[in-house]
């Protein structure tokens, strides 16, 4: 889990959506799971998946120029996975209220923006399941 500073404007979505297809297509091949957010300025990551192929990745996302200052905020072994099902799930933080945002962006612990960003994940996916997605 970690956090970094986005160097693609906002609005680039092109260049974003770029990233999670590139993303998903790997990360399905690897058997790795998780998510990525982007809010204001910063990507918030959670990667699931064997040790070796965890670093392998991250290694590769940390050389990548399209972000900086990437600090690892946690990494802990687990039993079950909380992103099952999703190579790079894209939880949307905007509806986020005050404090949840900062703790994702600025003040919070792996453990608590993991919490957070699985939790959005299962809005999105039940927004999926009620067919208003
Ligand atoms: C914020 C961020 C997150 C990324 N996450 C992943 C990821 O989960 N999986 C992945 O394969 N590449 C990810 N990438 C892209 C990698 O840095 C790299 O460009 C890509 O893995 C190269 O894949 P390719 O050799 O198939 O082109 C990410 C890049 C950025 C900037």
């Amino acid at each position: 889990m970690y956090r970094s500073d986005s160097c693609i404007a906002h609005a680039d979505t092109e260049s974003l959506d770029d990233i999670f297809r590139v993303s998903v297509t790997n990360n399905r091949r690897e058997g790795i799971t998780g998510c990525l957010a982007l809010p204001d300025g910063k990507f918030v990551q959670v990667i699931e998946g064997i040790r070796s192929k965890v670093d392998a990745l991250v290694d590769r996302i940390r050389a990548d120029v399209r972000h900086r200052n990437l600090t690892v905020l946690g990494e802990w072994p687990i039993q079950n996975r909380l992103f099952t099902g999703w190579a790079m799930a894209r939880p949307d933080p905007t509806p986020l209220k005050d404090q949840s945002f900062r703790i994702i962006t600025e003040t919070g612990s792996g453990a608590q923006v993991t919490g957070i960003l699985s939790e959005l994940t299962e809005q999105t996916e039940s927004l999926f399941r009620a067919g208003s997605w």
